[in-house]
């Protein structure tokens, strides 16, 4: 095990508990892109759409709810501005979980950084800092497992053969760039040559999936423990009876692409394919078997069940998207996918005094 394995690997699922008596919600938003401040101004009016409706439920109900936001990537490739997001963000959640997309590996000529795995190790320690989760949580009050699935992506993860509208339009053209030069990642993006060759990891024709692998690798000690049912083995881990692990709730999430299903039929740049999905990650999410797994990356939402796995993509995007394929996201805010607080009862006695 190498020392960015051993330092950003999850070593097991931490317990949480909530305030007793306490209803639990979970909302999911990806791709938020706050290096654009209109989504900062947007996001900032998002959360406190969401303090005013929690306060009147509340109010309305008299049930305290505990509010969980999962974030899967895409804040910033600034770890300042990740901060801010967090920071407002916290005012209205009271956990929030959070896994890096490709944009925070960016290495741009503003920072110091010369490898992107140097960076995530800073953005695990500012995570750290802000109490935002990028480790497994089991939350045993309502029997409730978030898990960040770490992922990369793979060319080789698509094996279609379908073109894009720019692919026809341009099939003649001499002039055009080629996808590699464009894609950003390519050259902001820094690995450690002991996982593969930059050749191979930024050639769209490559069958390479080591830096897809190597990413799983980080979920690998604590998944491989949950899923042999052998979490009494480390003190720290969950001791639950099996029977209640089978009813578990288990939401799973990962900023990139698990299914090639999950990526419309066409696109507008066929390459995006190329760079948005992992086999590797699709195999854990397998093994894990959640019931709701969340991605982002491709600004495309997404609500598909797919062999009793739902699968979602709610991504705020950027300046047409947002007015566009996103526009339902734009308008709405954050996406409720879990609330078991009509299963809590009304402890206080005081609703209606
Ligand atoms: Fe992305």
């Amino acid at each position: 095990m190498d020392s960015y394995v051993e330092t950003i690997s999850p070593k097991n699922i931490v317990k949480r508990s909530v305030p007793l008596g306490s209803a639990v919600k979970v909302h999911v938003i990806s791709d938020l892109h706050c290096d654009r401040q209109s989504n900062v101004q947007w996001w900032k009016q998002m959360v406190q759409n969401h303090i005013n409706e929690s306060k009147k439920e509340q109010d309305e109900r008299g049930i305290q709810v505990h509010n969980i936001l999962i974030i899967p990537g895409d804040i910033s490739h600034q770890l300042k501005v990740m901060e801010n997001i967090f920071m407002e963000a916290k005012r209205g959640y009271d956990d929030i979980f959070f896994i890096p997309g490709n944009h925070e590996m960016w290495c741009t000529s503003s920072s110091n950084y010369t490898s992107s795995l140097d960076k995530c190790k800073d953005i695990n320690t500012l995570c750290d800092k802000l109490s935002v989760s990028y480790y497994p949580v089991y939350y045993p009050d309502c029997n409730l497992l978030i898990a960040p699935i770490w992922s990369w992506y793979h060319a080789s993860w698509d094996t279609t053969r379908r073109k894009s509208y720019v692919a026809y339009a341009t099939a003649n053209a001499s002039s055009v760039v080629p996808f590699e030069d464009k894609w950003v990642d390519f050259h902001l993006c820094k690995w450690p040559t002991n996982i593969d060759t930059h050749d191979e990891i930024t050639s769209l024709k490559s069958s390479t999936n080591k830096l897809a692998t190597y990413f799983a690798s980080f979920n690998e000690l604590w998944l491989e423990r949950f899923i042999n049912g052998e979490e009494d083995l480390v003190p720290e881990t969950i001791t639950l009876p099996d029977s209640n692990k089978e009813n578990m709730e288990i939401i799973s999430f990962s900023h990139f692409v698990p299914l090639q299903e999950l990526i419309p039929t066409y696109l507008f740049h066929d390459e995006l394919r190329k760079v948005s999905g992992s086999n590797p990650l699709k195999n854990q999410i397998h093994r894990l078997k959640p019931n709701t797994h969340v991605f982002g990356h491709t600004h495309l939402p997404v609500d598909e069940t797919i062999n009793g796995i739902r699968y979602l993509q709610w991504p705020l995007g950027t300046g047409e998207e947002r007015l566009t394929s996103c526009s339902k996201v734009d308008r709405t805010g954050p996406l409720c996918v879990y609330d078991n607080s009509d299963e809590v009862e009304i402890s206080n006695g005081f609703l209606g005094f």
